[in-house]
């Protein structure tokens, strides 16, 4: 049995135990007052009955010589036996033929006779050892104390009565021990089996293998804790092969700029160098690969910055519709080159805000990034600057490939990539929401497969 078994079945049987043990203990005990009260009210009720009848009707100077009818008379009605003693405490008669001239002056409950009042007293027989219980009442003519009435009876019967009691209260209290005892086991396997299943669970995936499922028995606590493990494995099980995903492509992404320069390399270095044409192309492809690597390069950098919690902002004022003037300039080029239709406007009168210069610029060029990766020659690719009360919004909008229903709630997630092949570590999206959070502002990205993509990024002024 496990610890917690234990102590639930012990700690249930200690209180039950002690419950039923003093419950009995009382009933029992108030059994036998209740009896012995009984019995001494009838005998004190015949006792009383017989010295009235004596003083009324029975007493003369010469009672001692009649005792023996006196006793008849008076043990008309008991069972009980009847004892008739003279003034000094002596036996005169007895129903149970006990010889005469024994003395009873010891017994309290005769004493207090003597003395002129009804006595009681519980005690055992010298002889037998039985215990009795025995009630005395004065006998009295013309006012004094002549003689007293005594009736005994045995408590052997009501001691026997009350053995038995004990034995079938102390069977039921044995009964109720074990079903309790049965019962909280079972309560407690309930508790304990699905703790013994989440720890081997948990132990599994400890140890790495996350295809494991804690099993839910209960909708409670518990199986509460199985669903939290369950998701967290299942969170692990994302990011690990989130992980392995990001090394595959990271290696491709950093293989395929290299060759490129290396192939260069080679050919620039064994070729004859009067190829004015090649060398100018070869150094161009060699400058851009280098560009995209380090590219490449700065968004792990930021990556692992922002994991950490090591990115701080440089704010100063900003005009946006310079931001975008910059921003055309840079990939205009490109955008020739790629045959697309790229405009670039903003609205007069557009506020200035405060932000990091460097890294809204770094926004921008990923999100223009993707809509030209995603977008095919003679789309059309529009950035946009515009104003509402509290908001500057930059909007980047293309006439791409779009991104599929399912997979627009993912892209902000980092190194997501979608189905698409083209290149890209998947971090660009999750480091300009980042970006953009840390400005206070919202990035909202909006899309239709075959249709295109909208991005709109709010930035408070
Ligand atoms: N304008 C867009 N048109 C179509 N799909 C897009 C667009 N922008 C993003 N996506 C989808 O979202 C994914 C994530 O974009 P994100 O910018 O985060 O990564 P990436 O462009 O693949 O890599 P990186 O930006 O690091 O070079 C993309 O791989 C693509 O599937
Ligand atoms: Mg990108």
């Amino acid at each position: 049995m496990s610890g917690i078994k234990v102590r639930l079945v012990g700690s249930y049987l200690i209180v039950i135990l002690l419950t039923v043990l003093f419950l009995e203990i009382a009933l029992i005990f108030s059994i036998r007052y209740y009896y012995e009260q009984n019995i001494k009210m009838i005998l004190a009720s015949h006792a009383e009955m017989s010295a009235h009848l004596f003083e009324r009707y029975l007493a003369d100077e010469h009672w001692e010589e009649r005792s023996a009818e006196l006793l008849d008379n008076f043990s008309l009605h008991t069972s009980a036996q009847v004892q008739i003693l003279n003034a000094s405490g002596r036996l005169l008669q007895d129903t149970n033929g006990l010889p005469s001239n024994l003395s009873f002056n010891r017994d309290p409950d005769v004493q207090q006779a003597l003395a002129g009042e009804p006595g009681s007293w519980k005690g055992t027989m010298p002889v037998t050892r039985e215990p009795v219980l025995a009630v005395s009442y004065p006998l009295i003519h013309h006012g004094q104390t002549v003689g007293v009435v005594r009736f005994v009876t045995s408590l052997t019967g009501v001691e026997d009565a009350i053995q038995t009691l004990a034995i079938v209260l102390v069977l039921i209290g044995l009964m109720v021990v074990a079903l309790v005892a049965a019962i909280s086991w079972f309560l407690a396997k309930t508790i304990v089996g699905p703790v013994i299943d989440l720890t081997k669970a948990a132990e599994k995936m400890a140890e790495g293998d996350f295809s494991v499922r804690a099993k839910k028995r209960y909708n409670d606590e518990m199986g509460k804790l199985a669903d939290t493990l369950n998701l967290m494995v299942s969170q692990i099980s994302r990011s690990e092969q989130l992980k392995n995903e990001f090394i595959s492509s990271i290696s491709h992404e950093l293989r395929t700029p290299l060759t490129n320069i290396k192939g260069w390399a080679i050919t620039l270095r064994t070729g004859k160098h009067d190829q004015r044409m090649k060398l100018e192309d070869g150094l161009e492809v060699i400058e851009q690969e280098s560009d995209r690597l380090s590219r490449l390069v700065e968004e792990l950098l930021d990556f692992s910055k922002f994991e950490a919690g090591r990115i701080v902002l440089r704010k100063e004022p900003l005009h946006i519709p310079e931001l975008l003037m910059w921003l055309e300039k840079q990939l205009k080029p490109r955008a020739l080159r790629q045959s697309l239709i790229f405009q670039v406007k903003a609205d007069d009168q557009l506020p200035v805000i405060s932000a990091d210069e460097y890294r809204l610029k770094q926004v921008l060029i990923n999100l223009v990034d993707n809509a030209f990766k995603f977008t095919e020659p003679h789309g059309h690719v529009y950035v946009h600057a515009s104003k509402t009360e509290e908001h500057v919004i930059i909007t980047v909008e293309d006439t791409g490939i779009g991104i599929p229903e399912d997979e627009l709630p993912h892209v902000f997630q980092k190194f997501y990539k979608g189905t698409s092949n083209v290149a890209g570590s998947g971090l660009g999206l999750a480091i300009a929401k980042e970006m953009i959070k840390l400005h206070g502002g919202q990035i909202v990205i909006d899309s239709k497969e075959g249709t295109g993509t909208k991005v709109q990024v709010f930035l408070p002024y």
